[in-house]
Protein backbone atom coordinates (compact mmCIF):
# COMPACT_ATOMS: atom_id res chain seq x y z
CA UNK A 1 0.00 0.00 0.00
CA UNK A 2 3.12 2.43 0.37
CA UNK A 3 3.01 2.74 -3.49
CA UNK A 4 -0.68 4.38 -3.46
CA UNK A 5 1.05 8.45 -3.59
CA UNK A 6 3.71 7.87 -6.43
CA UNK A 7 1.54 5.92 -8.29
CA UNK A 8 -1.63 8.11 -7.77
CA UNK A 9 0.57 11.36 -8.33
CA UNK A 10 2.14 9.90 -11.27
CA UNK A 11 -1.03 9.43 -12.79
CA UNK A 12 -2.62 13.03 -11.89
CA UNK A 13 -0.13 14.82 -13.30
CA UNK A 14 -0.66 12.70 -17.06
CA UNK A 15 -4.31 13.22 -16.83
CA UNK A 16 -5.98 15.90 -14.50
CA UNK A 17 -7.85 18.38 -15.97
CA UNK A 18 -6.55 21.42 -16.66
CA UNK A 19 -9.42 24.03 -14.63
CA UNK A 20 -9.12 27.50 -13.92
CA UNK A 21 -8.77 27.33 -10.29
CA UNK A 22 -5.95 25.06 -11.06
CA UNK A 23 -3.89 27.04 -13.17
CA UNK A 24 -4.42 29.80 -10.68
CA UNK A 25 -5.12 28.65 -7.40
CA UNK A 26 -5.40 31.31 -5.37
CA UNK A 27 -7.11 30.48 -1.71
CA UNK A 28 -10.24 33.07 -2.81
CA UNK A 29 -10.09 30.77 -6.35
CA UNK A 30 -9.46 27.40 -4.84
CA UNK A 31 -12.58 28.43 -1.88
CA UNK A 32 -15.24 29.84 -4.72
CA UNK A 33 -13.88 26.28 -6.93
CA UNK A 34 -15.08 24.04 -4.30
CA UNK A 35 -18.01 25.69 -2.97
CA UNK A 36 -19.59 25.91 -6.21
CA UNK A 37 -18.57 22.18 -7.29
CA UNK A 38 -20.27 21.08 -3.81
CA UNK A 39 -23.97 20.51 -5.57
CA UNK A 40 -22.61 20.79 -9.20
CA UNK A 41 -20.49 19.21 -11.86
CA UNK A 42 -17.23 21.14 -13.21
CA UNK A 43 -18.79 21.59 -16.64
CA UNK A 44 -21.94 22.94 -15.35
CA UNK A 45 -20.20 24.80 -12.68
CA UNK A 46 -17.07 26.75 -14.95
CA UNK A 47 -19.67 28.98 -16.78
CA UNK A 48 -20.50 30.22 -13.23
CA UNK A 49 -16.93 30.30 -12.12
CA UNK A 50 -15.82 32.66 -14.63
CA UNK A 51 -18.27 35.34 -14.91
CA UNK A 52 -18.09 35.28 -10.57
CA UNK A 53 -14.46 35.88 -10.58
CA UNK A 54 -15.34 38.66 -13.73
CA UNK A 55 -17.68 40.65 -11.82
CA UNK A 56 -16.01 39.76 -8.25
CA UNK A 57 -12.54 39.59 -8.69
CA UNK A 58 -11.40 39.35 -5.22
CA UNK A 59 -13.08 39.01 -1.13
CA UNK A 60 -13.44 42.78 -0.59
CA UNK A 61 -15.19 42.73 -4.01
CA UNK A 62 -17.52 39.61 -2.62
CA UNK A 63 -18.05 41.42 0.16
CA UNK A 64 -19.67 44.42 -0.88
CA UNK A 65 -21.92 43.19 -3.94
CA UNK A 66 -25.41 44.23 -3.80
CA UNK A 67 -27.69 40.93 -2.72
CA UNK A 68 -29.57 41.06 -6.07
CA UNK A 69 -26.39 41.06 -7.82
CA UNK A 70 -25.25 37.87 -5.64
CA UNK A 71 -27.99 36.17 -6.70
CA UNK A 72 -28.33 36.46 -10.26
CA UNK A 73 -24.39 35.70 -10.51
CA UNK A 74 -25.60 32.04 -8.65
CA UNK A 75 -29.03 31.97 -10.63
CA UNK A 76 -29.36 28.43 -12.57
CA UNK A 77 -26.92 26.84 -9.43
CA UNK A 78 -29.01 25.98 -7.06
CA UNK A 79 -28.15 26.02 -3.05
CA UNK A 80 -28.30 29.23 -2.39
CA UNK A 81 -26.91 29.57 1.26
CA UNK A 82 -23.84 28.73 -0.75
CA UNK A 83 -23.44 32.19 -2.17
CA UNK A 84 -24.91 33.71 1.04
CA UNK A 85 -22.63 32.62 3.06
CA UNK A 86 -19.47 32.75 0.46
CA UNK A 87 -20.57 36.49 1.18
CA UNK A 88 -20.66 36.49 4.71
CA UNK A 89 -17.32 35.10 5.35
CA UNK A 90 -15.78 37.54 2.67
CA UNK A 91 -17.22 40.38 4.61
CA UNK A 92 -15.65 38.68 8.07
CA UNK A 93 -12.39 38.19 6.23
CA UNK A 94 -12.22 41.69 5.16
CA UNK A 95 -13.14 42.57 9.00
CA UNK A 96 -10.58 40.21 11.25
CA UNK A 97 -8.13 39.08 7.86
CA UNK A 98 -7.59 41.94 5.99
CA UNK A 99 -9.49 40.48 3.14
CA UNK A 100 -7.41 37.52 3.04
CA UNK A 101 -8.21 33.81 3.95
CA UNK A 102 -6.01 32.97 6.69
CA UNK A 103 -3.12 30.05 6.01
CA UNK A 104 -4.54 28.32 9.00
CA UNK A 105 -7.01 25.04 8.54
CA UNK A 106 -9.01 25.79 12.21
CA UNK A 107 -9.44 29.21 11.49
CA UNK A 108 -10.87 28.52 8.27
CA UNK A 109 -12.86 26.18 9.62
CA UNK A 110 -14.47 29.01 11.77
CA UNK A 111 -16.12 30.69 8.69
CA UNK A 112 -20.04 30.53 7.63
CA UNK A 113 -19.69 27.67 4.57
CA UNK A 114 -16.81 26.23 5.40
CA UNK A 115 -16.11 22.94 6.75
CA UNK A 116 -13.79 20.28 7.11
CA UNK A 117 -13.37 19.87 3.36
CA UNK A 118 -13.52 22.89 2.03
CA UNK A 119 -10.98 24.52 4.53
CA UNK A 120 -8.95 21.49 3.62
CA UNK A 121 -8.67 21.87 0.45
CA UNK A 122 -7.94 25.67 0.38
CA UNK A 123 -5.33 24.83 3.02
CA UNK A 124 -3.46 22.18 0.85
CA UNK A 125 -4.02 23.16 -2.45
CA UNK A 126 -3.14 26.98 -2.37
CA UNK A 127 -1.19 27.35 1.06
CA UNK A 128 0.64 23.80 0.85
CA UNK A 129 -0.44 22.63 4.20
CA UNK A 130 -0.36 18.69 5.13
CA UNK A 131 -4.25 18.51 5.97
CA UNK A 132 -7.27 16.16 4.63
CA UNK A 133 -9.31 17.17 2.01
CA UNK A 134 -11.89 14.14 2.00
CA UNK A 135 -15.17 14.40 -0.28
CA UNK A 136 -17.67 11.80 -1.36
CA UNK A 137 -15.13 10.99 -4.31
CA UNK A 138 -11.98 10.40 -1.54
CA UNK A 139 -14.53 8.41 0.50
CA UNK A 140 -15.42 6.15 -2.08
CA UNK A 141 -12.05 5.68 -3.42
CA UNK A 142 -10.61 4.58 -0.41
CA UNK A 143 -13.82 2.41 0.69
CA UNK A 144 -12.89 0.54 -2.40
CA UNK A 145 -9.29 0.58 -2.14
CA UNK A 146 -9.25 -1.39 1.48
CA UNK A 147 -12.33 -2.97 0.74
CA UNK A 148 -14.14 -1.42 3.82
CA UNK A 149 -17.80 -2.02 3.75
CA UNK A 150 -18.15 0.28 6.64
CA UNK A 151 -20.78 2.91 6.00
CA UNK A 152 -18.91 6.04 4.67
CA UNK A 153 -22.17 8.48 6.35
CA UNK A 154 -21.33 7.63 9.69
CA UNK A 155 -18.78 10.42 10.85
CA UNK A 156 -16.60 7.66 12.73
CA UNK A 157 -16.05 5.69 9.20
CA UNK A 158 -15.02 9.50 8.12
CA UNK A 159 -12.48 9.94 10.70
CA UNK A 160 -10.77 6.32 9.87
CA UNK A 161 -10.80 6.94 6.34
CA UNK A 162 -9.44 10.45 6.47
CA UNK A 163 -6.76 8.66 8.83
CA UNK A 164 -5.62 6.42 6.33
CA UNK A 165 -5.87 9.11 3.74
CA UNK A 166 -3.18 11.12 5.71
CA UNK A 167 -1.08 7.86 6.28
CA UNK A 168 -0.71 8.28 2.42
CA UNK A 169 -0.12 12.13 2.36
CA UNK A 170 3.42 13.20 1.19
CA UNK A 171 4.91 15.56 3.39
CA UNK A 172 6.23 17.54 -0.15
CA UNK A 173 2.44 17.59 -2.54
CA UNK A 174 -0.75 17.18 0.09
CA UNK A 175 -2.72 19.83 -2.07
CA UNK A 176 -1.57 17.59 -5.29
CA UNK A 177 -2.40 14.32 -3.64
CA UNK A 178 -5.50 15.59 -2.08
CA UNK A 179 -6.73 16.83 -5.86
CA UNK A 180 -5.53 13.40 -7.25
CA UNK A 181 -8.10 11.23 -5.20
CA UNK A 182 -10.60 13.55 -5.75
CA UNK A 183 -9.69 13.51 -9.78
CA UNK A 184 -9.14 9.48 -9.66
CA UNK A 185 -12.86 9.43 -8.02
CA UNK A 186 -14.50 12.15 -10.74
CA UNK A 187 -12.72 10.13 -13.80
CA UNK A 188 -11.84 6.45 -13.18
CA UNK A 189 -13.16 5.52 -9.67
CA UNK A 190 -16.56 6.33 -10.65
CA UNK A 191 -19.82 6.04 -8.41
CA UNK A 192 -22.90 4.13 -9.17
CA UNK A 193 -21.45 0.27 -10.00
CA UNK A 194 -19.55 1.70 -12.88
CA UNK A 195 -15.27 2.08 -11.96
CA UNK A 196 -13.44 2.18 -15.02
CA UNK A 197 -10.36 -0.03 -13.33
CA UNK A 198 -8.86 -0.56 -16.65
CA UNK A 199 -7.68 2.67 -16.27
CA UNK A 200 -6.76 3.21 -12.72
CA UNK A 201 -3.36 3.30 -11.59
CA UNK A 202 -4.10 1.56 -8.43
CA UNK A 203 -5.67 -1.43 -9.80
CA UNK A 204 -3.01 -3.71 -8.67
CA UNK A 205 -3.55 -2.46 -5.39
CA UNK A 206 -7.30 -1.97 -4.64
CA UNK A 207 -8.36 -4.45 -2.51
CA UNK A 208 -12.18 -4.10 -3.54
CA UNK A 209 -11.28 -5.01 -6.90
CA UNK A 210 -9.35 -7.79 -6.00
CA UNK A 211 -12.29 -8.84 -4.36
CA UNK A 212 -14.98 -8.09 -6.62
CA UNK A 213 -16.70 -5.86 -4.28
CA UNK A 214 -15.56 -2.28 -5.81
CA UNK A 215 -18.63 -1.73 -7.34
CA UNK A 216 -20.78 -2.52 -4.21
CA UNK A 217 -19.01 0.13 -2.15
CA UNK A 218 -19.23 2.24 -0.56
CA UNK A 219 -21.66 1.02 1.47
CA UNK A 220 -24.24 4.37 2.59
CA UNK A 221 -26.97 4.38 5.02
CA UNK A 222 -30.22 5.25 3.09
CA UNK A 223 -31.58 8.63 2.67
CA UNK A 224 -34.24 10.30 4.56
CA UNK A 225 -38.01 9.82 2.68
CA UNK A 226 -38.24 13.80 1.63
CA UNK A 227 -41.39 15.42 3.26
CA UNK A 228 -43.62 16.49 0.54
CA UNK A 229 -44.99 19.89 1.21
CA UNK A 230 -48.27 20.97 -0.92
CA UNK A 231 -47.34 24.77 -1.98
CA UNK A 232 -49.83 26.92 -3.96
CA UNK A 233 -48.44 29.74 -6.12
CA UNK A 234 -50.21 32.21 -7.59
CA UNK A 235 -49.16 34.53 -10.78
CA UNK A 236 -50.87 37.79 -10.53
CA UNK A 237 -50.90 39.80 -13.25
CA UNK A 238 -51.57 43.32 -13.69
CA UNK A 239 -50.27 46.07 -16.69
CA UNK A 240 -47.15 46.64 -14.47
CA UNK A 241 -46.34 42.70 -14.55
CA UNK A 242 -46.21 39.88 -11.90
CA UNK A 243 -46.83 40.00 -8.67
CA UNK A 244 -43.43 38.99 -6.59
CA UNK A 245 -42.58 38.39 -2.89
CA UNK A 246 -39.33 38.35 -1.50
CA UNK A 247 -38.48 35.31 1.37
CA UNK A 248 -38.02 35.33 4.62
CA UNK A 249 -34.01 36.21 5.36
CA UNK A 250 -33.36 32.90 7.16
CA UNK A 251 -34.58 29.46 6.09
CA UNK A 252 -35.48 27.83 2.82
CA UNK A 253 -34.25 29.68 -0.30
CA UNK A 254 -33.55 32.88 1.90
CA UNK A 255 -34.25 36.35 0.68
CA UNK A 256 -34.84 35.30 -2.92
CA UNK A 257 -38.30 36.46 -4.89
CA UNK A 258 -40.59 33.95 -5.58
CA UNK A 259 -44.53 34.61 -6.94
CA UNK A 260 -47.25 35.20 -4.27
CA UNK A 261 -47.36 31.68 -2.78
CA UNK A 262 -48.60 29.82 0.53
CA UNK A 263 -46.40 26.77 1.37
CA UNK A 264 -48.01 23.80 3.53
CA UNK A 265 -51.59 24.55 1.68
CA UNK A 266 -53.17 22.64 -1.46
CA UNK A 267 -55.71 25.67 -2.30
CA UNK A 268 -58.18 25.54 -5.06
CA UNK A 269 -58.32 28.84 -7.67
CA UNK A 270 -61.26 30.35 -5.87
CA UNK A 271 -59.61 30.25 -2.13
CA UNK A 272 -56.60 32.01 -3.92
CA UNK A 273 -58.66 34.50 -5.27
CA UNK A 274 -60.27 34.98 -1.40
CA UNK A 275 -56.70 34.73 -0.24
CA UNK A 276 -55.70 37.86 -2.71
CA UNK A 277 -58.41 39.85 -1.71
CA UNK A 278 -57.66 39.00 1.83
CA UNK A 279 -54.21 40.15 1.59
CA UNK A 280 -55.39 43.73 0.14
CA UNK A 281 -55.61 43.04 -3.86
CA UNK A 282 -58.10 44.21 -6.20
CA UNK A 283 -59.32 40.59 -7.87
CA UNK A 284 -62.57 42.23 -9.34
CA UNK A 285 -63.37 40.40 -12.49
CA UNK A 286 -60.58 38.16 -12.27
CA UNK A 287 -60.77 34.79 -13.49
CA UNK A 288 -58.50 32.58 -11.67
CA UNK A 289 -56.92 29.79 -14.15
CA UNK A 290 -55.59 26.26 -12.66
CA UNK A 291 -51.45 26.32 -13.15
CA UNK A 292 -50.23 23.03 -14.15
CA UNK A 293 -48.86 20.94 -11.57
CA UNK A 294 -44.86 20.85 -10.60
CA UNK A 295 -42.44 19.70 -8.57
CA UNK A 296 -39.35 20.36 -6.71
CA UNK A 297 -36.73 18.40 -4.95
CA UNK A 298 -34.61 20.34 -2.16
CA UNK A 299 -32.35 18.39 0.03
CA UNK A 300 -35.06 17.93 3.11
CA UNK A 301 -38.38 18.01 1.24
CA UNK A 302 -40.23 18.29 -1.89
CA UNK A 303 -43.03 20.26 -3.15
CA UNK A 304 -45.79 19.81 -4.59
CA UNK A 305 -46.97 23.00 -6.32
CA UNK A 306 -50.39 23.55 -7.70
CA UNK A 307 -52.00 27.14 -8.03
CA UNK A 308 -53.86 29.71 -9.79
CA UNK A 309 -53.39 32.55 -12.15
CA UNK A 310 -55.00 35.51 -12.92
CA UNK A 311 -55.32 38.87 -14.58
CA UNK A 312 -55.89 42.12 -12.05
CA UNK A 313 -56.41 45.50 -12.69
CA UNK A 314 -53.64 48.40 -12.39
CA UNK A 315 -52.85 48.86 -8.66
CA UNK A 316 -50.16 49.49 -6.39
CA UNK A 317 -48.73 46.35 -5.12
CA UNK A 318 -49.64 45.39 -0.92
CA UNK A 319 -47.05 46.14 1.14
CA UNK A 320 -44.02 43.66 0.96
CA UNK A 321 -44.70 42.47 -2.69
CA UNK A 322 -43.41 44.15 -5.71
CA UNK A 323 -45.01 44.73 -9.46
CA UNK A 324 -42.02 42.95 -11.52
CA UNK A 325 -41.81 43.42 -15.19
CA UNK A 326 -40.49 40.78 -17.96
CA UNK A 327 -37.39 42.58 -18.14
CA UNK A 328 -37.57 42.92 -14.59
CA UNK A 329 -38.20 38.79 -13.85
CA UNK A 330 -35.20 38.33 -16.50
CA UNK A 331 -32.42 41.13 -15.21
CA UNK A 332 -33.32 41.98 -10.87
CA UNK A 333 -34.92 39.64 -9.56
CA UNK A 334 -33.90 36.01 -8.91
CA UNK A 335 -36.47 33.24 -8.96
CA UNK A 336 -35.23 29.93 -7.77
CA UNK A 337 -34.87 27.43 -9.94
CA UNK A 338 -38.42 25.64 -8.01
CA UNK A 339 -40.21 28.08 -10.34
CA UNK A 340 -38.72 27.53 -13.72
CA UNK A 341 -42.02 26.44 -15.56
CA UNK A 342 -44.09 28.87 -13.73
CA UNK A 343 -41.32 31.60 -14.54
CA UNK A 344 -41.51 30.73 -18.36
CA UNK A 345 -45.28 30.59 -17.92
CA UNK A 346 -45.02 34.41 -16.80
CA UNK A 347 -42.24 35.52 -19.41
CA UNK A 348 -44.59 33.54 -22.01
CA UNK A 349 -48.02 35.65 -21.34
CA UNK A 350 -46.60 38.99 -20.81
CA UNK A 351 -45.02 38.82 -24.39
CA UNK A 352 -48.86 37.20 -25.61
CA UNK A 353 -50.04 40.78 -24.17
N1 LIG B 1 -14.40 18.18 -7.12
C1 LIG B 1 -14.44 19.16 -6.20
N2 LIG B 1 -13.27 19.77 -6.10
C2 LIG B 1 -12.44 19.19 -6.97
C3 LIG B 1 -11.09 19.38 -7.32
N3 LIG B 1 -10.36 20.33 -6.73
N4 LIG B 1 -10.56 18.57 -8.27
C4 LIG B 1 -11.33 17.62 -8.83
N5 LIG B 1 -12.59 17.39 -8.57
C5 LIG B 1 -13.16 18.16 -7.63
Amino acid sequence: MENIAPALLDWFYKNRRSLPFREDPTPYHVWLSEIMLQQTRVAAALPYYRRFLAELPDIPALAQCPEEKLHKLWEGLGYYSRVRNLQKAAQLLCERYGGQLPADYDALRQLPGIGNYTAGAIASISFGLPVPAVDGNVLRVFARLYNDPRMVTEPATKRAFTARVMEHQPPAAPGDYNQALMELGALVCLPGGAPLCEQCPLASLCQGRAAGTAEQLPQKAAPKPRKQVPVTVALVESPAGFLLQQRPEKGLLAGLWQPVLWEGEALAPTQVCARLTAAGLDTAGAEAVPLAAAKHIFSHIQWQMGGAALKVPAQPAPTGWVWASREQLQTVYTLPGAFRVYKKQMLEESLAR
